[in-house]
């Protein structure tokens, strides 16, 4: 699989991999570990939960930027995957809920400075030119997804079987794998992604710290502040309001002030389909917290005589992405061959639809289940099926739509709207999560009418809202395909 790519590619792949395999272990078992270990509600547990996540992908603006002006890549990677062992290890002795934020937040940065890193470092191995390039990210998504895999079968299992911190641990010592890999791979990443200005970094400043010394002690600094941040979770709905808006009003500026008219219908439809991909994340990322309360609650788990704990069922979306992926680009390859390959507005309508799919699924499998009875896992393995196909038809093909639609110039900036899009989402996946919580949580929620009653209305609205902005999405894709008809099919 390697053999016909720079070395590096292999360092970014295995990085990336243990990068996730550490997120999505410790991220499969943090719900309950608030609710049932910090004994917080299930509303805040979730708001929480929200928070975490919605800062994850907000700080990858940040880590990119930095990077892209002053690290380079491969530095930033090497700091966000210290800060990444760190938090992660710490997660797994901590014993207060304080040092559990400060945890959090170190992962946070870290994440920020890694995840945007490696995917630049991965462009940065191929010339422009270079054919080999897509068939390279496509190997790297792979790497993501073994890590999503295998984390919460491993650490999922770990954890409620012989106790929380040992498959935080388990995390912790995946990110150091990655760190070690990463350390031991330099020399093939040496040349690419370097500093733009290497002497200006290493130039002393105040105290006779070098810049470069200065930005890690600030790195500190900003650890600290999503500490607090975390402290004071009333302020990321704001914070995300101000970003979202100074970032659409940039695009729009930037669109009719600095763009030929080409490249401003190009951006406007790029922008108005990351807008979309909101709705999309938001429903999609009930996975991790509502959907992952639901399956310990709600859903009989029993495979053969042995109950899966739910935590493991976050490994299933990336398995059938491993699985699904190389399918979905044979079948827009063979359409693309006849000329018919739906362009990015249709395959994000698909998406939405798939997602709109899961939840009445899911709903409709409530609603046949007797009272009193679990739901049969079936119901809930089909509903993230169709999340993940939706994915498959959302994820590379926004990023690849990105690159494609965004001007050269800006398609850094637009990347990180991609994320921040992310991020919101996560956000508001949290607020819809909090809809399904339960008031008592310790009745025992399937033969709980009410409980049982709340979550298939409230999954049975997600899946009307999704099926409303597919339509209005299949609506406008005409007039978006219209205004890019040099660059879609
Ligand atoms: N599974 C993907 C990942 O962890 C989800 C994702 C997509 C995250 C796009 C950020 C941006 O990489």
């Amino acid at each position: 699989m390697f053999s016909e790519h720079p070395r590096g590619l292999f360092i970014c792949f295995a990085t990336e991999l243990w990068e996730r395999f550490s997120y999505y272990g410790m991220r499969a078992l943090l719900i309950f570990y608030l609710m049932q270990h910090f004994l917080f509600s299930e509303q805040e547990s979730f708001l929480i939960y929200a928070a975490y996540t919605a800062l994850v992908y907000m700080t990858s603006l940040l880590g990119g930027a930095i990077a892209d002006r002053y690290l380079g890549a491969r530095k930033a990677v090497t700091l966000g995957a210290v800060l990444l062992v760190t938090g992660h290890f710490g997660i797994a002795i901590e014993a207060s809920v304080q040092i559990f934020y400060l945890c959090l937040a170190l992962i946070i940065v870290g994440v920020g400075f890694l995840k945007p890193n490696t995917s630049t470092l991965v462009g940065a191995l191929y010339r422009p030119d270079d054919s080999r390039r897509d068939a390279g990210f496509t190997i790297f998504y792979m790497g993501i997804n073994i890590g999503g895999a295998a984390a919460p079968l491993l650490c999922g299992w770990l954890g409620q079987t012989y106790g929380w911190h040992y498959g935080f641990g388990l995390a912790g010592i995946g990110m150091l794998a990655g760190l070690f890999v990463f350390l031991r791979g330099q020399r093939h990443l040496l040349g690419y992604a370097e500093p733009p200005n290497a002497d200006w970094l290493r130039q002393p400043t105040v105290a006779r710290l070098s810049r470069e010394a200065l930005i890690y002690l600030a790195t500190i600094g900003l650890v600290l502040m999503v500490w607090l941040i975390m402290n004071r979770r009333d302020i990321i709905g704001p914070m995300l309001a101000a970003f979202g808006t100074i970032t659409g009003a940039a695009i729009l500026y930037y669109a009719f002030a600095r763009c030929t008219p080409q490249e401003r219908d190009r951006l406007l439809v790029c922008a108005t389909l990351l807008v979309f991909t909101i709705a999309f994340w938001a429903l999609y990322e009930q996975m991790g917290s509502s959907l992952n309360v639901f399956a310990d609650r709600m859903v009989d788990r029993h495979v053969l005589g042995y109950e899966i704990p739910a935590p493991m069922f976050q490994g299933l979306p990336s398995i059938f992405v491993i699985l699904g992926a190389p399918l979905a680009s044979s079948l827009w390859m063979y359409l693309g061959r006849r000329k018919r390959e739906p362009s990015a507005a249709m395959k994000f309508t698909f998406a939405i639809v798939q997602v709109g799919l899961a939840f009445l699924a899911l709903s409709l499998g409530l609603n046949l289940t007797e009272a009193g009875e679990k739901i049969a896992l079936g119901w809930f393995v089909l509903t993230f099926f169709l999340l993940t196909s939706g994915e498959l038809c959302l994820a590379p093909v926004g990023m690849a739509m990105v690159t494609r639609l965004a001007p050269q110039r800006i398609v850094g900036v637009m990347m990180g709207a991609f994320f921040l899009a992310y991020s919101a989402s996560s956000f508001i996946a949290g607020h819809i999560a909090r809809l399904t919580a339960q008031s008592i949580p310790s009745q025992p929620a399937a033969s709980n009418t009410a409980s049982v009653a709340s979550y298939a209305q409230v999954y049975m609205t997600l899946g009307c809202v999704a099926l409303g902005a597919a339509l209005l999405l299949w609506r406008l894709a005409p007039l978006l395909t219209r205004r890019t008809p040099d660059v879609e099919a």
